[in-house]
């Protein structure tokens, strides 16, 4: 295995889209940021220099990170922010990971514009598990917001009422051509006919699962989330924030352009209809003489917004490998079942000034605050009043009636930093059931730091604990780091603890983020230097309320 390094710089820039000017933070100057290009099992040195105005840290989502949550990156949970002018050096351990990962801050909102790929290479004596692309593109699927996200987000959460919607969204960074002041600046791929080209597909929109297609052209998705998954081909996907997908793609139609095209998969609908609906597009240019086209050909088979069965079987397509070369291991005897969840309350703040209520996410009607020092270095330091170990568990007979009505006991919920503390390999289920609380019911993509996991079931309506785990798939269950809960369904996952650290749960929807929808699980030391957390970085972004940094 090798080491990489990378310096990345923080600074806020000008960029024009939409015909409007804003100043965002990037790195390296560059909307999406840098790609991170690896071999499995490498380890990668990134030198974050914050020179702008505000606090942040960076996260390598789906990165395991073995032993490692000192430079897993989300703030207040294993580090305290990088404050302007100082900077960080993580050291992002590569394990198992395999395909497309990414990168993206982890404070407040700023992954808005503080993102990119990471693109994990396969070993050299093994290879792709199929045929050696010709080529490689990398579609990184963002939001715009016309307005500085964290001042708008900031004034949202004040009025703890709505989230503002983006203005558009992006495809490596530009809105395509049904925006006024963009059709210079929409992206576009060059392919040669004959050729088959990786796609490598990011989903870094900050609230939408999106639809994504490409005219004419079929898709065949072959890994997902760091994963191989057994080859389907689809005429359009379907992606949760947080997730990424490996694709294969023929340059196999007559020469000419051809649109790709992102929408939102709006699970709300038809009940909440102020979101986000443009269709964002970049253009597929084969290379070649002809006379190019009026118009690139727009992907009939794009599903509409509010289409949710095409979403539910398209996900349900995605199986893993399960190959003798990349075999799977899911874990069969669970010592801990977790049943959790997903809710969108009312609640009363403490703004600092004084109380006043809002909307709030929680899990288990647990609302997450983040402490003043991260979670990490208070266990480690075992410095108490940080969180409490008390995360609730939920009986799975409360699941009768959550999907459709959940009392009105859950209407409000409750603030805290509760964690869940797990023994060094367990093995571990946990059934996420979606609510109807405040008659809110949509889709949650929730993600895990530090691990992967195996989705054995899925379902809608209330989980039943006779039933459904009788259905399970321990065979090819796919595997991910980050899953959705389906709209008024369950979901279930295993994974076996063998990481220990501390490790960050949430929505990857970021309104969801923002008002509460994440807990920890604190996975214990195994007893053996191998198998316990590493040792703390010599230097650690300071805590501003702690002293014993
Ligand atoms: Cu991309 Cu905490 O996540
Ligand atoms: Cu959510």
């Amino acid at each position: 295995s090798h080491v990489h390094y990378y310096d990345f710089v923080l600074r806020e820039k000008n960029f024009t889209r939409l015909c409007s000017t804003k100043s965002m933070l990037v790195v390296n100057d560059s909307f999406p940021g840098p790609v991170i290009r690896v071999q499995k099992g490498d380890t990668v040195y990134v030198n974050v220099q914050n020179q702008g105005d505000y606090d942040l840290t960076i996260h390598w989502h789906g990165v395991h990170q073995p032993r490692n949550p000192w430079s897993d990156g989300p703030e207040y949970i294993t580090q305290c922010p990088i404050e302007p002018g100082s900077n960080f050096t993580y050291e992002v351990i590569f394990s198992d990971e395999e395909g497309t990962l990414w990168w993206h801050a982890h404070s407040d909102w700023t992954r808005s514009s503080v993102h990119g790929a990471i693109v994990v290479m396969p070993l050299n004596e093994t290879g792709f598990p199929f045929p050696e692309p010709d080529g490689e593109e990398i579609v990184v699927l963002g939001s715009w917001y016309k307005d500085d996200v964290n001042e708008v987000v900031a004034e949202a959460l004040e009025d703890g009422d709505d989230t503002p919607r983006s203005d558009c969204y992006t495809i490596n960074g530009q809105p395509g051509d049904f925006f006024a002041c963009s059709n210079d600046s929409t992206h576009r791929w060059e392919v040669e006919h004959g050729k088959t080209y990786l796609l490598r597909i990011v989903n870094a929109a900050m609230n939408a699962e999106l639809y994504f297609a490409i005219a004419e052209h079929n898709l065949t998705v072959v890994g997902m989330d760091g994963s191989y998954v057994k080859p389907i081909v689809t005429d359009f996907i379907m992606i949760c924030p947080g997730q990424t997908m490996d694709i294969l793609v023929t340059a196999d139609q007559p020469l000419g352009w051809y649109y790709m095209a992102a929408r939102q998969y709006d699970s709300v609908r038809p009940d909440v209809t102020d979101y986000d609906t443009s269709n964002v597009t970049a253009i597929l240019e084969y290379k070649g003489n002809y006379t190019p086209p009026a118009l690139p050909i727009f992907p009939s088979n794009l599903p509409t917004y509010e289409d949710l069965s095409s979403a539910v079987a398209f996900s349900s397509r995605i199986l893993s490998l399960a190959s003798t070369e990349h075999p799977i291991n899911v874990p069969k005897n669970i010592t801990t079942r977790m049943y959790i969840t997903t809710e969108m309350n009312n609640i009363e703040f403490d703004n600092g000034t004084d109380e006043r209520s809002g909307l709030a996410s929680s899990l288990n009607n647990v609302s997450w605050v983040n402490p003043s020092t991260d979670v990490l270095l208070a266990y480690y330091r075992n410095m108490s009043g940080f969180y409490t170990s008390d995360f609730p568990d939920y009986p799975p007979s409360l699941f009768d009636f959550v999907a459709e009505d959940l009392s009105d006991d859950y209407v409000t919920t409750v603030q805290g930093t509760k964690v869940k503390v797990l023994e060094y390999n367990e093995e571990v289920e946990i059934v996420f059931q979606g609510t109807n609380v405040l008659d809110a019911s949509e889709d949650h993509p929730m993600h895990m730091h530090g691990y992967s996991f195996y989705v054995v079931g899925k379902g809608f309506g209330n989980f039943d604990n006779e039933t459904d785990p009788q259905v399970y798939n321990l065979v090819d269950p796919p595997k991910m780091n980050t899953v959705s809960v389906p709209k008024k369904g369950w979901v279930a996952i295993r994974f076996k603890a063998s990481n220990p650290g501390v490790w960050f749960w949430h929505c990857h929807f970021d309104r969801h983020l923002s008002w509460g929808m994440n807990f920890v699980m604190i996975v214990k030391d195994g007893g053996t230097p191998e198998t316990s957390m590493r040792k703390p970085p010599a230097y650690l972004p300071p805590c501003s309320d702690s002293s014993t940094i």
